[in-house]
């Protein structure tokens, strides 16, 4: 079994009492360098990460490196379509291969170093004067393939190798985006934020509405804050819920119009909610009866965070004449900005010695469900969502 995270086990038992006697997670889960040490290697390199959306490698020959958890990952699309995960290490002498972050488009994968050069397949194309080593095999000096699997147009990386299925993971969330479609979905928009904050304050932040009508005014008023039911399951790695739309609110915009084009494959009762849902441990997904968001989410330092969002719109409503995305992109970067705001505030909190776990409300089930899901991975357990106790 793997080694428990190096948290006093007394705070996740109170973590795991049943609902409405439990309490958050101890200050160290937000604030320890060697946590998030523990929580990168045991839930991101060893779990299911999103790396992404696949069109972001949409053409041969296009390349994209970057982080996921401690693995350095190259990604590239090869002349007949493969995309392939390899880790982002040079097989000479170890040098990156393309810069964590950036994108290229070229025909070979060539190390800036020495210039030893592979195939977008991975395989060693050229080492310049190796001719005359003795032991050396190019056919075993290939690029070391990394774990990756798509699902819904995103790109999902197991970096550890061993982790079950991802299939395990989505469990009846797969049967919740079905109408959406979304491996047809275009990010048609794309903003980064950096938080003074852990990586699970957002999330925990996310799963409830408790706050809304403190620091949501605009939000609150296309969508009431008590509306909606948690999704409550016992199967996959996910936690979320569903809000209602008010009776003069098409979707979440400020002023509650719609500028896209209503998902095609929508009930009448879709199309009146919002689908907002945490994939552990790096991806939200709210889907909208037009659009959809996602935030995700990659640890910095143990106070610190990036959020990558992006607006998926599907292609009937990015051909409209005159299409304009705004109306989506605007009324959620004021609201994730309120939020941001918010959670600095409280990692700010857990800072002080004074900072003690605090209860949840009846309103708090799905923050529940996330806390209790990382605290069980904390003892060894599996990270899966439960039923409410
Ligand atoms: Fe890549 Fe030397 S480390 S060519
Ligand atoms: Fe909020």
């Amino acid at each position: 079994m793997k080694s428990p995270a190096p948290i006093d086990p007394r705070g996740l038992a109170d973590v795991l009492a049943p609902f409405g006697h439990s309490r958050m997670l101890p200050r160290s889960a937000y604030v320890s360098d060697e946590v998030l040490a523990w929580e990168r290697a045991n839930f991101f390199d060893a779990g299911w990460v999103c790396a992404g959306r696949v069109s972001d490698l949409e053409i041969g020959g296009d390349q994209k490196a970057m982080k996921v958890g401690d693995t350095g990952v190259l990604f590239t699309r090869d002349g007949g379509g493969t995309l392939h995960a390899f880790a982002n290490i040079c097989r000479h002498r170890g040098h990156e291969l393309l810069a964590c972050g950036a994108s290229t488009n070229r025909g070979v994968i060539q190390c800036p170093y020495h210039a030893w050069s592979y195939e977008l397949d991975g395989s060693l194309r050229l080492a310049p004067r190796f001719g005359d080593v003795p032991n050396f095999s190019p056919d075993h000096m290939g690029l070391v393939r990394v774990r990756h699997e798509i699902w819904g147009g995103w790109i999902f990386v197991n970096a550890s190798g061993d982790a079950g299925p991802l299939a395990d993971v989505i469990a009846g969330f797969d049967d919740v985006c079905a109408p959406y479609e979304l491996d047809r979905l275009g990010s048609v928009a794309r903003h980064e934020y950096v938080l003074a904050a852990n990586w699970k304050l957002p999330q925990e932040n996310y799963h409830e509405c408790y706050h809304c009508p403190l620091i949501h005014p605009e939000l609150c008023a296309v969508s009431e804050a008590n509306s909606g039911d948690n999704y409550s399951h016992t199967s996959g790695a996910w936690v979320g819920g569903t809000m209602d739309l008010e009776p003069h609110a098409e979707t979440m915009s400020l002023g509650g119009a719609s500028g896209g084009v209503v998902f095609r494959a929508l009930d009448a009762v879709q199309r009146r909610k919002i689908v907002y849902v945490g994939l552990f441990p790096n991806l939200l997904v709210s889907l909208h009866p037009d659009y959809v968001l996602t935030h995700r989410i990659e640890p910095l330092t143990p106070s610190s965070t990036l959020i990558e969002c992006s607006w998926l719109f599907p292609p009937e409503a990015a051909a409209t004449p005159g299409f304009d995305p705004s109306y989506a992109v605007d009324f959620w970067d004021l609201t994730n900005r309120q939020d941001w705001s918010a959670v600095e505030s409280v990692q700010r909190g857990m800072t002080s010695p004074h900072y003690m776990p605090g209860l949840l409300s009846s309103q708090e089930d799905a923050v529940y469900q996330f806390v209790t899901m990382v605290a069980r991975g904390y003892i060894g357990e599996p990270v899966t969502s439960a039923p409410l106790h």
